[in-house]
């Protein structure tokens, strides 16, 4: 499938839609029918999904890149729900900040009740917000700027984070993310009308000789707590023929320290599923302050920024972005291989429960498992999964 023909089966999806969900389910754009991103109504993902339900909104994501699945909370939907769906998608990872001692090389404990997300949430606004059951699953991430956070907080805005892929740097890279959408900010006193201003950044924050417009397309951060993504999809499918037969060719050698060896993975995904190509995390400067940056085989590391510099400005173009405005009750799911995202600036240490943010993000890699329990063998786990983990049985 190219990007151009998403829409040549519609009816064919619709029909199948209705088929496994019932006639009250619909498909519509998120924003305009030519880029990425579904809304899909009228599906309760509180109820189990039988094998033909994972299996097509595992072929509509493929399609797609982002789904989100609006009104969650009018099911009694919760976090445990979210780790269920997650296990179609893939294998889920647990998070390295729920454990007291990640990384120590001793046997992994969990934080203990008092330090864990959930309860740094809890206390901020007794009897105002309180987490979502599921919400200790050593997979879930709590996303939210309420930890720290009281009626006599002093709020303060920190900038957004740098456009990237969620762990592209591992050998079996993440495939999929989603947030389940507890709050969002309903504030609105920033100048211009908005929740937030985008702050200047730390120096060194990019690399100082990122080209003006792939500079300029970096901040343009949406400011009332929206994710930004960038479709490396489609801005694959809109270069010239030549160039995305060299790009096919190109091989990056990732790896999480500069002194690692790393290894060669093609730049280029192809979805074995939908045979969709994709630019995985087309970006060099996007990483975190301990990661390495990507080298393309062949070329140094200046040659290599600038190459990638010029294929992030290239993805970060208007066309193939779309800014998705959160909804409490969401459930929005993403590929991670054909989408790059960034996170907005955000309000921290908040005193007013309005400027409230919080999503439960989980994210997974590893095939689609249409029935569960999944069935990955041991030693997957053991050389992919860090922590292993498996989650809780479900039917
Ligand atoms: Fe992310």
């Amino acid at each position: 499938m190219t990007v151009e023909d998403r829409d040549a089966v519609l009816g064919e999806i619709e029909s199948d839609l209705t088929r496994q969900f019932g006639g009250g389910a619909a498909i519509s754009p998120l924003s305009t029918p030519n880029r990425m991103g579904r809304r899909v109504d009228g599906i309760d993902l509180s109820d189990p999904l039988s094998p033909a339900q994972a299996r097509l909104l595992v072929t509509l994501l493929d399609r797609y890149q982002i789904l989100c699945f609006p009104g969650q909370d009018r099911h009694g939907f919760d976090v445990h729900d979210l780790e269920r769906i997650t296990n179609h998608f893939g294998a889920p990872i647990p998070h390295p900040k729920n454990y007291a001692n990640y990384g120590s090389g001793e046997a992994l404990e969990l934080l203990p009740v008092e330090r864990r997300a959930s309860t740094l949430n809890n206390v901020s606004f007794p009897g105002v917000f309180e987490c979502l059951p599921g919400a200790d699953s050593p997979a879930v991430y709590i996303v939210s700027n309420v930890p720290g956070g009281g009626p006599d907080a002093d709020p303060m805005i920190v900038g957004g984070q740098h456009w990237h892929t969620d762990i592209e740097f591992e050998p079996v890279p993440l495939s999929t993310s989603m947030f389940y959408v507890h709050r969002v900010p309903t504030t609105r006193d920033a100048p211009g009308g908005a929740w937030v201003t985008n702050p200047p950044r730390d120096t060194g924050f990019y690399h100082p000789d990122s080209p003006t417009d792939l500079a300029e397309r970096r901040e343009m951060l949406p400011l009332n707590g929206e994710t930004a993504y960038a479709d490396t999809a489609a801005a694959y499918a809109a270069l010239p023929a030549d160039e995305r037969h060299q790009l096919d060719a190109t091989m990056v050698r990732r790896r999480l320290r500069r002194s690692d060896a790393g290894w060669l993975v093609p730049l280029v995904h192809t979805n074995s599923r939908s045979g969709t190509k994709s630019l995985h995390s087309p970006v060099w400067a996007s990483r975190g302050k301990r990661i390495a940056p990507v080298e393309v085989d062949g070329l140094g590391e200046d040659e290599s920024r600038r190459f990638l510099d010029r294929l992030e400005a290239h993805c970060l173009r208007p066309e193939f972005r779309y800014d998705h405005v959160h909804t409490p009750g969401d459930v929005t799911i993403w590929s991670n291989f054909a989408t790059l995202h960034v996170a907005p600036p955000v309000k921290q240490s908040i005193n007013d429960p309005a400027d409230a943010r919080v999503m439960y993000r989980m994210s997974c890699k590893g095939n689609p498992s249409y029935k569960l329990p999944r069935h990955d063998p041991q030693t997957w786990i053991d050389d992919n999964i860090a922590p292993p983990y498996r989650a809780p049985l479900t039917e």
